[in-house]
């Protein structure tokens, strides 16, 4: 079984595995990653073929705290030095410019390099182990919710990476915030668990201008596919609270922001019960996986706050969402 508890042997067998070439998958405070060494092409090259995930599609380089970053980064802007050491080790991804040691497979062919440095102790301890970058995208089937949990990736991913090391269920289960700085001022390329506001207290972060243009072949962060992080069950955004319905079709699958009507539908999750955007973010993968397997035919979730982190939990919602309803 490759589950395995992150105990001193086991971790030593994964960075031995890693140093093979070998994937395993990682425990973040974000959500699961499926991780192979970065800096060679066959070993990054598994990830792809384990996840069934395109090759234009990049993949984070996730670092140890202390690493010498010269050896992957040709130029720290100094937004990008500041925004590193307010946010280092956490969930904010940086696009820096590459060197060439970063293989071409890792970063599709671009320029730059996406970097992260995670929090969580199991990932660190690995970092040090192995001593070099690790890729890791979410441990899930290109296209499909991000693991939250040792669990979730073993149904995703089944014996395809060499260890699963379970550290738990993920702290922040939502995804880290991708700002690209190889451009002044840097670019909020996809929201995440550190919220825009938070960013731009300390580095004047812009977000790029809403277009239909995710689909563009020249679009700035490539994995930033419309339709992403999708339920099998498709899943339908209410325009209204669904506190407000009349009536809950049978065979339809709720999941409520915080208040739930009375009666009760069948089927449903309620996100946030004490309405804190951090809970409702830490949840959001599970739940929505929950109400997947729950046989209904359709999920409607409720309209999301847009402040703070609710950006990031309406990003994903309406990227796994067939439309508003
Ligand atoms: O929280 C996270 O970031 C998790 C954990 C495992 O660290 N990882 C994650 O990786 O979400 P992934 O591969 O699912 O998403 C990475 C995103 C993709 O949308 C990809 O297109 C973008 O980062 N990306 C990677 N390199 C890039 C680059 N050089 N320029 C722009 N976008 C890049
Ligand atoms: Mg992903």
């Amino acid at each position: 079984m490759p589950l395995v508890a992150p105990t001193a042997p086991n971790l030593a067998a994964a960075a031995a595995a890693l140093e093979k070439g070998l994937a395993v998958a990682v425990p973040t405070e974000t959500v699961y990653g499926l991780a192979a060494c970065g800096l060679r092409p066959e070993a990054a090259a598994r990830i792809f073929e384990i996840k069934n995930r395109p090759t234009f599609d990049p993949l984070i380089l996730h670092v140890p705290a202390g690493f010498d970053l010269g050896r992957i980064v040709r130029f720290l802007s100094p937004a990008a030095e500041k925004l590193m050491a307010r946010f280092w080790p956490g969930p904010l991804t940086l696009v820096l410019p590459k060197t060439a040691i970063v293989p071409d497979l890792v970063t599709s062919g671009l320029d730059s390099v996406a970097v992260r440095c995670p929090a969580h102790p199991v990932m660190q301890e690995l970092l040090r182990l192995v001593k070099f970058p690790l890729a890791a995208p979410s441990a899930n089937r290109f296209g499909r919710i991000s693991p939250t949990t040792a669990a979730a990736v073993q149904e995703e991913l089944g014996e395809a990476p060499a260890f699963i090391l379970d550290g738990g269920p993920c702290s922040l289960g939502i995804e880290s915030s991708i700002v690209d700085c190889t451009v002044d001022p840097p670019v909020l390329l996809r929201p995440g668990a550190v919220t825009l506001e938070e960013l731009q207290e300390i580095a004047p972060v812009k977000v790029p201008p809403k277009s239909a243009g995710r689909h563009d072949e020249a679009q700035k962060s490539p994995g930033q596919l419309l339709s992403h992080y999708a339920p099998r069950t498709p899943l339908y955004l209410s325009k209204r609270p669904l506190s407000l319905l009349e009536e809950f079709p049978d065979h339809t699958a709720f999941l409520f922001w915080k208040e739930v009507p009375t009666p009760l539908p069948k089927i449903f999750r309620v996100l946030t019960p004490s309405a804190q955007p951090r809970e409702a973010a830490a949840r959001l993968f599970q739940l929505m996986r929950e109400l997947d397997a729950s046989g209904a035919k359709k999920i409607l979730a409720d309209p999301i706050p847009p402040e703070g982190l609710g950006q990031a939990i309406l990003d994903r919602l309406q990227r796994a969402s067939s439309g508003e309803i």
